[in-house]
């Protein structure tokens, strides 16, 4: 017993040292942003709180984090494009790089005028995507800018708008299910012509008289740690000290942390988000997996 209070203690300390370390980030988007294409197609508000992506026949836009991240959450405001939107995509993902890349997605696949937008979402794990859940949005995504979160963690992945979770992926390693924690990665977000599959497979090409296309970005929020290599895993993926301590209490008194579970509201909205409004789980599509499903689907990701 006096071994492990040491043990406790000798761990607060060093968490305490590394949390309270320079590697916390909760940058506006002109800090920790970068334009990566179409700089002549894209503009900063003066504050820089607010970045608007332009698209016309000659470029879109994108913009990447400066850093790579291991857990957190990553929340941003989007206001997508408006009026006839068809063949264009709007997109917000965290993405790590290489053959064996991991990757978090919120995609947007415009549409005609008065037609609903789809909202993708994916998850690649080293590698292997193929994991697409979509859902039509239950508000207008263009009339105004709208909260889409990513939250990032060792126990499970959930994609949030306006605070209500649409889906969750847990961590399911100890079943042999691949899961994103063991590099990090950057947020990208960007705007482009994809007219080729994004709007009813393709047959809706952008209509090029109604461009410039505009979509907003605003008020970037990653409470997340800057990845320094495989070391970091540790350090990362708590919010404060407070929650790293009270982390590493759960994990020696109960044996695992129950921190930031969904409430039963929360989880009462996912589902109904999920009965009303998806429109496509890969998990559902018997034809595609030929009945050879994915693991994690006959798993319990939601309660
Ligand atoms: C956005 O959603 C996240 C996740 O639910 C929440 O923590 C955050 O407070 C929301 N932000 C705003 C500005 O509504
Ligand atoms: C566009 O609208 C059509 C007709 O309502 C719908 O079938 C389709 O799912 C919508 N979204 C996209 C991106 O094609």
């Amino acid at each position: 017993m006096g071994k492990l209070y040491a043990l406790f203690i000798v761990n607060i300390i060093s968490l305490i040292a590394l949390a309270s370390g320079q590697c916390f980030v909760d940058e506006k988007i002109s800090k920790n942003m970068y334009i990566t294409w179409g700089a002549q197609h894209s503009y900063m508000s003066a504050d820089g709180e607010e970045l608007q992506f332009v698209l016309d026949k000659s470029s879109g836009s994108a913009v990447q984090s400066k850093y790579d991240y291991l857990f957190g959450t990553f929340e941003m405001q989007i206001k997508l494009v408006p009026g006839n939107s068809a063949g264009t995509v709007t997109a917000y993902y965290l993405s790590s790089t290489g053959v064996y890349h991991d990757e978090i997605d919120f995609e947007f696949l415009g549409n005609t005028t008065k037609n609903p937008y789809i909202i993708h979402t994916n998850l690649y794990t080293q590698g292997k995507g193929s994991r697409e859940e979509q859902f039509y949005p239950w508000f207008d995504p263009s009339a105004d800018f709208h909260n889409y979160t990513i939250q990032w963690e060792p126990s499970k992945i959930v994609w949030y708008i306006d605070g209500t979770p649409i889906r969750i992926f847990r961590n399911y390693e100890n079943m042999r299910i691949p899961f994103p924690n063991k590099q990090g990665m950057k947020v990208y977000s960007s705007l482009w012509n994809a007219d080729n599959w994004a709007t009813r497979g393709g047959r809706d090409k952008i209509d090029w008289s109604c461009s410039p296309f505009k979509a907003g970005l605003r008020r970037f929020r990653a409470r997340t740690y800057k990845w320094n290599g495989p070391s970091s895993t540790y350090q990362c993926g708590y919010q404060t000290p407070g929650d790293l301590l009270a982390n590493v209490y759960n994990k020696l008194n109960y044996g695992q942390s129950k921190k930031n579970e969904l409430s039963s509201s929360q989880l009462g909205q996912m589902k109904w988000i999920r009965d009303n409004k998806m429109i496509y789980s890969y998990c559902k599509d018997t034809m595609r997996f030929k009945g050879n499903m994915p693991p994690e689907c006959s798993l319990q990701q939601y309660y």
